[in-house]
């Protein structure tokens, strides 16, 4: 049963708003909240998330790739084709950044999780607030692989002990 008793109430944060909805959500009329969270975003965890348990609000993460940063396949010298809007969003200076933190990553790669995105995927997932992780997919291999990465295997305490240290708030926003 839902706060309002009939219709589902949802919100989306601002992007890069990890602490806008919090006094929203006290207010006790939301059923679900839309908030970036990811290996790099993770001020969500900081307030929100222990309210959102305390007043049963779902999350919902959008971005779980940080806008396909974390798949691996951006290099620091990856052209974006034409028309798509990160071109200007992840210049070549933002690119070489973020590629040398996601060299890094590859150390938490398992058997469980073998490729950057499972990783992506199952750390949204290992959160007990998260009910939905929204990745965007274009390529049938994708929709696929981002399926098979929720086989209920989580992320361990101590795993993301650790990737709480990879957290990167770059405050690039939208333009
Ligand atoms: N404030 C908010 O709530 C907010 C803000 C922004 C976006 N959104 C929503 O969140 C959703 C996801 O955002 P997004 O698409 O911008 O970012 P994203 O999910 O972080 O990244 C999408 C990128 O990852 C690639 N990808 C997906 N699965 C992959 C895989 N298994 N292997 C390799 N690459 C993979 C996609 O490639 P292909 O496309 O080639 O498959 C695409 O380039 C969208 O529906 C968007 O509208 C919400």
């Amino acid at each position: 049963m839902n706060k309002t008793d009939s219709i589902l109430f949802g919100i989306s944060a601002n992007d890069w708003d990890p602490y806008g909805p919090v006094n929203l959500i006290k207010f006790d009329r939301v059923d679900t909240v839309q908030v970036i969270y990811n290996i790099f975003e993770q001020r969500p965890k900081e307030k929100m998330f222990a309210v959102a348990l305390e007043y049963r609000v779902g999350i919902m993460a959008p971005v779980p790739f940080e806008e396909g940063l974390l798949t691996r396949n951006l290099g620091s010298d990856y052209s974006f084709a034409e028309g798509d809007w990160r071109t200007q969003w992840l210049t070549p200076k933002r690119l070489k950044e973020a590629t040398r933190r996601i060299e890094k990553l590859e150390s938490f790669l398992t058997d469980d999780h073998p490729t950057l995105t499972v990783l992506a995927l199952k750390f949204c997932l290992s959160h007990t607030v998260v009910s939905t992780v929204i990745p965007g997919m274009r390529k049938l291999k994708h929709v696929e692989a981002n399926c098979a990465a929720s086989d209920g295997k989580l992320l361990t305490h101590q795993e993301l002990r650790l990737l709480s240290e990879h957290a990167f708030v770059h405050g690039w926003k939208y333009s």
